[in-house]
């Protein structure tokens, strides 16, 4: 049976545009069958705001087997609310023990309805050392795919979203927690080559948590949760990680993620 949608407001984060890519191509497949889709970025959105009459979509990357904490602060603060749809997909390279499960739990403890959930394949975005474009690429199509079908089952309500309690709950909890972000801060902070750095702002305007302060030179202010998007949009390589070799990895161009969709 079809699922009577009319509005769907999708809540996406997407730190080098992996989830982007398939934030587009669901809504792309929403648009086809007559259904109003709204992107909003999460670090731009007041979940206080959301529209409990709409059908929320959530989104963003897996980090450290769960996801950002201010991705995880945003679902944690939406309205109580009574039976309204929600769907989540999240991108990552390989395996996420703790989302799927943990924010159908959330979801669900705040009146929604849990419609599906999907976790897709993409590209490794994390200080990668060799990039393969033609192997990006298919991952990239085989995910858009995904994105397409994934969209279709919420369509045709036959989406799923599983939970397994205990684990996901466990895996969940580091993603969550501060020391967790602390140690990988302690274990290599970015840096700036101020000969390099052009002073463009790209970075400060692109980070989603305002951890860069623009001063003589940007600053990084010591919150950074290793999103990537200021290291992989570097239009001089000006950030770097001491003693690491990598390539700048993005899916999309800049503008694409700082633009109104
Ligand atoms: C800090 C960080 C942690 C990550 N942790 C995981 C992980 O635990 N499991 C996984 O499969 N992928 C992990 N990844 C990979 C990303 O989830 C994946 O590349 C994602 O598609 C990036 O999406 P984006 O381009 O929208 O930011 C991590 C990436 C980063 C930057």
């Amino acid at each position: 049976m079809k699922e009577n949608i009319k509005n769907i407001d999708f809540y996406y984060f997407s730190g080098t545009g992996n989830t982007l890519l398939v934030v587009k191509k669901m809504k792309e497949v929403f648009e086809d069958n007559g259904i109003t889709v709204t992107l909003f970025p999460i670090e731009k959105s007041d979940p206080s705001q959301v529209n409990l009459q709409h059908v929320i979509g959530l989104a963003f990357p897996v980090a450290v087997q769960g996801t950002y904490p201010f991705v995880w602060d945003f679902i944690k603060s939406l309205p109580q609310t009574e039976n309204t749809k929600i769907f989540m997909v999240d991108t990552l390279q390989k395996f996420s023990g703790g989302v799927v499960g943990n924010i159908k739990k959330i979801v669900k403890n705040k009146g929604c309805e849990p419609i599906g959930a999907k976790e897709i394949k993409m590209s490794n975005n994390f200080l990668p050392e060799s990039i393969d474009e033609d192997k990006i690429d298919e991952i990239i199509r085989k995910g858009q795919e995904e994105a397409a079908e994934f969209a279709q089952d919420i369509l045709h309500n036959r989406a799923e979203w599983k939970r397994v309690p205990v684990i996901s709950d466990i895996f969940s909890f580091f993603s969550k927690k501060n020391f967790i972000w602390n140690m990988m801060r302690k274990a290599g902070s970015w840096q700036l080559d101020e000969e390099k750095c052009i002073k463009c702002y790209l970075c400060e305007r692109m980070c989603p948590i305002h951890n860069i302060k623009m001063n003589e030179y940007p600053e990084f202010l010591g919150k950074c949760t290793f999103c990537m998007r200021c290291i992989s949009f570097c239009p001089q390589r000006a950030i770097f990680l001491p003693d690491k070799d990598f390539v700048q990895y993005r899916a999309v161009k800049a503008e694409e993620l700082l633009e109104k969709h």
